[in-house]
């Protein structure tokens, strides 16, 4: 009787899982098969995670997704909110505060999704992060285009500055003031970033000061990839960074995107890095936090390759949990049914924590059993997870 009441458990779960996690069960790849809508309310992250840590994840809108075949996701897909606001105690915008989004013309601003997002973590109890006020991405055509002085240039981006961090002056916990400013070099971003090339680099320092007086409580970051570890462009920031600190401008925080491959090592360095930023009396974050590897012809990662990620998650999850004023913790969406990594990196797919119908990969128990051993490290709770060694 028993085993029969075990086997139609186990169909109705393979009935309620993807293709390709079928495809995957029948290779015998460890999908885990369960699903969140079924998981008990004490079973998710932020649930296990210490006090005081945030685990995040970007809210899935705009850029890629508007040229796929899917309606919104934050504002349309019911399950991907429920397991939004279930799993995470922190979210950040994946598109909707950038320039583009938020201020598609002169003198127009289209608060509405950012509004949501920030309406819908007050009602799940969850942080905020804002992402981005100085980027060279993502601007509307408008200001690149633009042909302004640096006189009236300037003030565009202090009104920006001002309008948007003002808006939501309270919500933010910390805000990714300066994206990406370095080149993997270490050089100043003096071509391709308009700010930076038409007003000089002290307009950085300048973007962090208007964003300070309009809200004085929210943490501000530099934010970039392909610094988890010490390299020059590491090095960059860190230099920068004393001699911003040096002027008293007000710069909290140095957070690492962490958009991970496995096609290369894991940055083994990234707590020692993390912790000269910490030294300067900084908050580090991990922001944005992907997997990616290059799929097999059949799209299918294998049970190695699925092994190799969640030892990524979880090595990126310990460095920042061993850091002290490493609070919060971001991955870049949740599940591969969203994610930009297949749009952006031909080839490569799988970087999230859970398939395409939400249930949960070996990285997301790694993760998941991260925070359960640190938060009884910290003698906080024992919460009971069977999936944890
Ligand atoms: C990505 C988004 O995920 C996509 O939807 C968008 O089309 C392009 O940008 N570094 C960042 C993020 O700071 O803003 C980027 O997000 C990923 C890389």
């Amino acid at each position: 009787m028993k085993s029969i009441r075990l086997a139609t458990a186990a169909l109705a779960a393979i009935a309620l899982t993807s293709p390709l996690a079928l495809v995957a069960a029948a290779a015998e790849v460890p999908t885990s098969g369960d699903l969140s809508a079924g998981h008990a309310k004490k079973d998710t992250l932020r649930w296990v995670a210490p006090k005081g840590f945030y685990i995040g994840t970007a809210a899935a809108g705009g850029g890629h997704h508007e040229s796929q075949p899917y309606p919104d996701p934050f504002t349309k897909d019911l399950e991907y909110r429920k397991v939004l606001a279930a799993e995470f105690s922190s979210v950040a915008a994946e598109n909707q505060m950038k320039w583009e989004y938020i201020h598609p013309e002169q003198g127009r601003y289209n608060f509405g999704m950012a509004d949501a997002i920030v309406d819908f973590a007050r009602k799940n109890n969850q942080a905020v992060r804002g992402h981005t006020l100085l980027w060279h991405s993502q601007n509307p055509q408008w200001v690149e285009q633009g042909d302004f002085t640096p006189d009236e240039l300037r003030e565009i981006l202090r009104e920006h500055i001002t309008t948007v961090v003002s808006r939501y002056k309270g919500d933010i916990q910390q805000w990714d003031v300066a994206n990406e400013i370095f080149d993997d070099s270490g050089r100043l971003r003096t071509t391709d970033n308009i700010w930076i090339r038409e007003l000089g680099p002290g307009i950085v320092a300048d973007a962090f000061r208007w964003a300070h007086e309009a809200d004085p409580k929210a943490k501000l970051f530099f934010n970039d990839y392909n610094v988890e570890g010490v390299n020059p462009k590491s090095n960059a920031y860190y230099t920068l960074i004393q001699d911003l600190l040096a002027q008293d401008v007000p710069v909290h925080g140095f957070s690492a995107q962490s958009h991970l491959s496995t096609r290369y090592g894991f940055p083994g360095d990234l707590e020692t890095n993390l912790n000269r930023f910490a030294d300067l009396g900084l908050e580090t974050a991990i922001t944005e936090l992907d997997v990616r590897m290059d799929l097999p012809a059949d799209g299918v990662p294998t049970a190695e390759m699925l092994a190799k990620q969640a030892d990524y998650y979880q090595r990126t999850l310990s460095a920042c949990l061993n850091v002290e004023g490493c609070n919060s913790f971001t991955i870049w969406g949740f599940t591969d049914k969203y994610s930009w990594v297949p749009v952006f990196f031909s080839g490569q797919g799988a970087a999230t924590v859970m398939w395409n119908d939400f249930s949960r990969k070996p990285a997301y128990h790694a993760l998941q059993c991260t925070l359960a051993k640190e938060a009884v490290e910290r003698g906080e709770k024992h919460p009971h997870l069977p999936k944890c060694a």
